[in-house]
């Protein structure tokens, strides 16, 4: 039996890992590939806060990166950082590194990364003893380990996701912030963007929201680099640790133009081709949009300078 964090951190970044084996795209859908609008909204972003570069952590294959190359060739400096090796199909403007750059100047952005921060579990015991949960990763058996006593944990739990009742469990959400604080400290000058899935202290899950995925399917959470195993941010937490603000999606992407609302149907008939163009891209918008869908994601921003 070891810690949750060792096992997920091995199921998918180990030597046989779900990243390291595995194209994430082919498993998930993010708002990267459902439509090329979210990198307008990213460029339209860049535009207004006059930024000149684009760092993405977590860049998984570099689509947002090739839809901004291809949306505004040669306006803005690209960089992807990722565990994963340069995709081969990644156009040549594009830079690619495994380590963040010790300075950044621009927009550094972060889509669905803090999902896969693998996290240390919690539960409260029947006794009313916060104790590490422990897992096998071979069966995905568990069982309770030792009693917490690491106070950053402690204060992180008090502060971000207090454990009332026996049973209950939280994802430890520091490993997150850590990473994320580590990447808005290379901000020199611009702004940082986190946007993830996540749930605020209000509203933490009881039992908390570990989750794994395969071919677009959610399946069984199994620890074996055949899923990607992801839970819930504790966004609120992230954004105080740098300082950041939180705002959904929806009414981000809606002030920066991706728009949703159908086109007139009096354009079906002076312009079909056009009337069939603008519903497809309706339609995309609507999904980045959409409340209990994308739309409901939190943007986690800082500005630097
Ligand atoms: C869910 S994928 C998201 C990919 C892409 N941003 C998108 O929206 O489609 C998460 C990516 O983060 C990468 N990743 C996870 N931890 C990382 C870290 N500490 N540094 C760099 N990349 C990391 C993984 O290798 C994976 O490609």
């Amino acid at each position: 039996m070891i810690d949750w964090r060792t096992a997920w951190d091995q199921a998918l970044y180990g030597d046989a890992g779900f990243y390291r084996t595995e194209s994430p795209a082919a498993h998930f859908r993010t708002s990267v590939h459902a439509s090329t609008a979210f990198a307008a909204a990213v460029l339209a972003y860049a535009r207004r806060h006059d930024l000149h570069a684009v760092v993405d952590l977590g860049a998984g294959r570099g689509e947002l990166l090739t839809a901004l190359d291809a949306a505004a060739p040669g306006e803005l400096a690209l960089l992807g950082v990722d565990l994963r090796p340069r995709p081969a199909e990644l156009p040549e403007p594009i830079g690619w590194s495994a380590e963040m750059p010790a300075h950044v100047d621009g927009l550094l952005f972060a889509n669905e990364l803090l999902d896969n921060v693998p996290c240390e579990v919690v539960e409260r015991d029947q006794d009313g003893a916060l104790r590490t949960v422990l897992v096998d990763p071979a069966s995905g058996a568990e069982e309770l380990g030792a009693p917490v006593r690491d106070p950053e944990v402690l204060e992180w739990l008090a502060a971000w996701w207090p454990l009332d009742e026996p049973g209950e469990r939280a994802e430890v959400g520091l490993s997150r912030d850590a990473v994320w604080r580590e990447a808005v400290s290379r901000l020199e000058h611009g702004a940082a963007l986190a946007v993830d899935y996540g749930h605020l202290r209000q509203d933490r899950p009881p039992y908390g929201s570990l989750r794994a995925y395969r071919g677009g399917t959610e399946v069984e959470v199994r620890l074996d680099g055949t899923c990607d195993v992801t839970a819930h941010v504790a966004v609120d937490a992230v954004a105080a640790a740098v300082g950041g603000t939180l705002a959904r999606q929806g009414g981000v992407l809606r002030d920066l133009g991706v728009d949703g609302s159908r086109p007139p149907l009096s354009l079906a008939s002076t312009d079909p081709q056009g009337y069939l163009r603008a519903l497809a891209a309706a339609s995309e918008a609507a999904e980045l949009t959409a409340s209990g869908g994308l739309g409901d994601f939190w943007w986690i921003e800082t500005r630097v300078g």
